[in-house]
C-alpha cells in the first residue's frame, strides 16, 4: 500500500507506516520543491515550502532550480 498526498508531514507519515497503514510512502510537490527531500529529512535540514511558481513555465529541474538559489540544493 502506497500512502500518497501530505506525506511530507513526517509525523503522519511515520504513524501511517508504523502501524502498518501503508507500506511506503509518496512525495509529490514537497519533492519538486526538494529534490533531496530524502537526505533533508535524514539530516534535519530545513525545507522548501511548494509554490506553485516552481514548475513555472513548465516542470523541469531546471525552472526549479532557477526559481531558488541554486546553493539550495544537493548540499551535504
Ligand atoms: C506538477 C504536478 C503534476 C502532477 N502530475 C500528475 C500526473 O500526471 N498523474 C497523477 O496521477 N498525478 C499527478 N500529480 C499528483 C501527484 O502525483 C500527487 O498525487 C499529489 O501531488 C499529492 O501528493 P503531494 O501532497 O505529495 O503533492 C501531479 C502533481 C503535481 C504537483
Amino acid at each position: 500500500m502506497i500512502a500518497n498526498g501530505g506525506m511530507h508531514d513526517q509525523d503522519l507519515a511515520q504513524k501511517l507506516l508504523s502501524t502498518g497503514h501503508a507500506d511506503l510512502i509518496s512525495i509529490g510537490r514537497a519533492a519538486i520543491a526538494n529534490p533531496d527531500f530524502p537526505n533533508k529529512i535524514l539530516y534535519g535540514r530545513e525545507t522548501q515550502r511548494f509554490v506553485p511558481e516552481m514548475i513555472k513555465p513548465e516542470l523541469t529541474l531546471t525552472n526549479t532550480m532557477e526559481y531558488f538559489n541554486k546553493s539550495l540544493f544537493f548540499s551535504t
